[in-house]
């Protein structure tokens, strides 16, 4: 059985994964550590970061991520900040911010660093946008806000499974789990 462990607490990045891991017959384990995160002004270098910590600590092949959403008109905040702009102005904060502004382009952005004993490596997944014009739908984060590109919905009104279909998370996932399966069927890889 394949398997990995990923570094988190949240749940519903653990859901999004664990679907996406178990079509390719890797088994998730989600371990939630306290691990103190940098503050740096790229998601690939906090992910890495994050995850030579992790190592250090569990001993164990281990996945990390780190996600953000860029706005363009805001110069690419919240960015790296993105949990901290949750948990401050939320999604209300953003529409505000946005109010009368023209240029609603916006990227959602997911690093997974994977980590072992000899390997550090990234992926990456990126989805471009909008940011709507009213708070739709009731996912996570900042998903009632984001329209994903040639997508009329947010992806608050869309199910995991949809969502899924899309994401830059989900693009991320795909990314590792392919190079993983190759890992495990030729170590030399
Ligand atoms: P983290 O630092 O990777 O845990 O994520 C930063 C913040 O971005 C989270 O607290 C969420 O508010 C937001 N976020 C990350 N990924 C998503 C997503 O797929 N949908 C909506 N919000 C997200």
């Amino acid at each position: 059985m394949k398997r990995i462990t990923l570094i988190s607490g949240n749940e519903n990045k653990i859901r999004e994964i664990y679907l996406i891991l178990k079509k390719y017959g890797i088994e998730l384990e989600a371990f939630d550590l306290d691990i103190y995160e940098i503050q740096a002004d790229n998601l690939e270098e906090i992910a890495l970061y994050c995850a030579k910590q992790a190592f250090q600590i569990l001993k164990k092949p281990i996945i990390i991520e780190d996600s953000g959403l860029f706005i363009e008109a805001l110069n690419g905040f919240p960015g790296p900040y993105t949990s901290y702009a949750y948990k401050t102005i939320g999604n209300e904060g953003i529409i505000k911010l946005m109010k009368d502004q023209k240029n609603r382009s916006a990227m959602f952005k997911t690093v997974i660093a994977y980590k072992d004993q000899n390997i550090e490596k990234i992926f990456i997944g990126e989805v471009k946008g909008e940011i709507s014009e009213t708070i739709k739908g009731l996912g996570w984060g900042f998903d009632p806000i984001f329209i994903p590109r040639n997508h009329f919905k947010t992806y608050g009104e869309m199910s995991t499974e949809e969502k899924n279909e899309i994401s830059h998370r989900s693009m991320a996932v795909h990314k590792f789990a392919e190079w993983y399966s190759n890992l495990l069927r030729n170590p030399s890889f």
